[in-house]
């Protein structure tokens, strides 16, 4: 007769988490070179998101006003970050950048996502439609491919998740927010606003506690 399996039953193990960290720490170590960490991260960020149990439901929350990001993991040395993203319904980022390369990939939901890029005169235009990345989905951002977008909760009915992976501790790292082109003002560095975004909560998944799986 097995003794507490119902409560381990219940318990979903970190571990894709943990392996992701170790397999990208792996990774880093190795190169710095943008597309090399992409081409590396992208099939093991896929892996991560194939099952979405590992995600434990303090870090999938959404709040009734803000889309909310959690700190699943931060390399020690900052030379990547992993975060969950929370959108409610009705829920969509400002116009941003990243400033460095990132990963998105859908662990739950869908989102709607529109890219952005400088007209001739520095003002912010829209590139290309808006565009659905379903459950799945892998997206790549960096300044060389594309850095600046929103990103919308395209589900009407329930929150949508994603995890991200980025190449800086992204939450203490200084990015920017735009404004689209206004007639008060014909600078566009005054539509352009630096921001930290910091995260939404003081705790991180325990990856450690082995003694669960
Ligand atoms: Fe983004």
């Amino acid at each position: 007769m097995a003794f507490g399996l119902t409560s381990l039953h219940n318990q979903h193990s970190i571990e894709p988490l943990r392996d992701f960290v170790r397999l990208a720490t792996r990774c880093v170590e190795k190169t710095n070179d943008e597309a090399q960490l992409i081409a590396q991260l992208k099939p093991l960020l896929k892996g991560l998101i194939d099952d979405d149990r590992w995600l434990p439901p303090a870090f999938a929350q959404p709040h009734p006003q803000y889309y909310q990001q959690y700190l699943l993991h931060c390399d020690p040395l900052e030379r990547f970050s992993v975060v969950s993203f929370v959108w409610g319904i009705g829920q969509q980022t400002p116009i941003h950048d990243h400033g460095i390369w990132g990963l998105v990939g859908i662990l739950r939901g869908a989102e709607l996502c529109q890219s952005y890029a400088p007209d001739a005169g520095g003002f912010m235009q829209t590139v290309g439609k808006a565009y659905r990345l379903e459950r799945g989905d892998i997206e790549a951002v960096s300044p060389s491919l594309g850095d600046v977008h929103t990103v919308a909760n395209a589900m009407t009915d329930q929150p949508s998740i994603s995890i991200h992976v980025y190449g800086a501790n992204i939450g203490a790292f200084k990015r920017h927010v735009y404004r689209l082109a206004d007639p008060s003002t014909s600078d566009p560095e005054a539509l352009r606003k630096d921001f930290i975004s910091g995260y939404s909560a003081s705790t991180i998944p325990n990856l450690w506690d082995r003694s669960r799986s």
